[in-house]
């Protein structure tokens, strides 16, 4: 399928699927347990109708946010992802380009295969960077003072990970990063020809950040070894401390939480259930937004991270209160399709998308929406 015939999500899912290898598309497509979270997240989006507005002259639409202070031009960014070099050989350095060429932010993950510091170099729109609670404090503060130093604009706090959610395709296919050679692979790999080249014509896949501290191979035991369960709100306290700039918790759907995190200081939320693949009982992060917001009012930014794979899901968060939205598996198919043309192409989707949706919307501008627009099908 070529990348211009994709004209939505699904459709840079399925190229997805046909062009990567298998145990590396269920890694990026599968969740947690019976996959019920991520058809979830999905699917409540259309639990919203769009009220739409008629005759209101909206015609250029201005797309703009402000997210934590930095001035957007998509009310979304790219949540952070790992591993992205096992998908692509582009990789993170594609996700991040294509992110500064639609003028957002782009979040990278402790667990990315390029490193902190040269992200940071390759564009200069603002970056975020995502941390995981490991147990070594010493190795989170490493991990703090390169960001800082390489001058990303806030830390996104990862909290629905205190242990690996049970991914039973990761599983069956003995998913390992980088990937153990078992006969099955290598079936998989001949039927993946194009994903097989690319990968033995590229340098050896590590994880960027800690390449110096264990081996590429050890590194399932390493997270098994290292996050820290035990992490609580006074650790959580300790960090902000650390970190002492702006910072997001990501992972909170319960308003309780997100009134504590407020209090704690974490200047932004992201309403998340880590796309499904952590706890597959937990509800879809746009369902908690009304009660979040009604709760915390304006102390934290809010962020809706989960499901969103049409514009008008932006459009709905937006208007329910979101500062901003946020995905990982739209920009993870198109790069896995084809590299940096596939992430821009996915993301080109929601830009022109969203201004063809805004004018159906009747809404000039992403400031204009507001809950006037939305009506909830009981
Ligand atoms: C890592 O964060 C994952 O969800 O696999």
């Amino acid at each position: 399928m070529k990348i211009e015939d994709c004209h939505n999500v699904d459709d840079l899912r399925r190229a997805a699927r046909a062009r990567a290898h298998r145990m590396v598309f269920d890694y990026i497509d599968g969740a947690a347990d019976d996959e019920v979270a991520i058809r979830n997240n999905n699917h409540s989006f259309r639990a919203f109708e769009i009220v739409h507005k008629v005759l209101t002259g909206a015609e250029q639409v201005d797309l703009s946010t402000t997210l934590l202070g930095h001035r957007l031009k998509v009310p979304f960014f790219l949540a952070p992802s790992a591993g992205n070099r096992l998908f692509h050989k582009d990789g993170e350095r594609a996700v991040a380009a294509a992110a500064a060429k639609v003028g957002t932010i782009y979040s990278l993950s402790t667990l990315s295969t390029v490193s902190i510091e040269e992200i940071a170099a390759l564009t200069s729109t603002p970056k975020f960077f995502q941390l995981y609670v490991w147990k070594d404090r010493g190795l989170v503060r490493e991990m703090l003072a390169r960001a800082r130093e390489a001058g990303y604009a806030a830390m996104i706090l990862t909290v629905d990970m205190p242990i690996a959610g049970n991914r039973e395709r990761d599983k069956h296919n003995r998913f390992t990063i980088p990937p153990k050679i078992t006969l099955r692979q290598i079936w998989d790999a001949l039927r993946a020809p194009r994903w097989t080249l690319d990968y033995f014509t590229s340098p050896p896949i590590t994880y960027a950040n800690y390449a110096a501290r264990t081996k590429a191979t050890s590194l399932a035991r390493f997270f098994e070894e290292q996050l820290h369960a035990g992490f609580g709100w006074r650790d959580a306290e300790w960090l902000l401390g650390e970190w002492n700039g702006t910072s997001v918790l990501k992972g909170v759907v319960s308003p309780a939480d997100a009134v504590r995190a407020a209090a704690t200081g974490f200047n932004g939320i992201m309403l998340s259930n880590h796309g499904g693949r952590q706890l597959d009982a937990s509800p879809a992060p746009i369902t908690m937004l009304g009660p979040i917001r009604d709760r915390i009012g304006n102390d934290a930014e809010l962020i809706v991270d989960g499901g969103i794979r049409r514009c008008s899901d932006i459009i709905k968060a937006m208007a329910l209160g979101a500062n901003a939205v946020s995905f990982a598996r739209p920009y993870l198919y198109g790069l896995a399709a084809a590299g940096q043309q596939g992430v821009e192409r996915a993301l080109d989707l929601f830009v022109t998308g969203l201004k063809r949706d805004m004018v159906l919307t009747g809404a000039s501008s992403i400031a204009a929406l507001d809950e006037s627009f939305i009506r909830y099908k009981a």
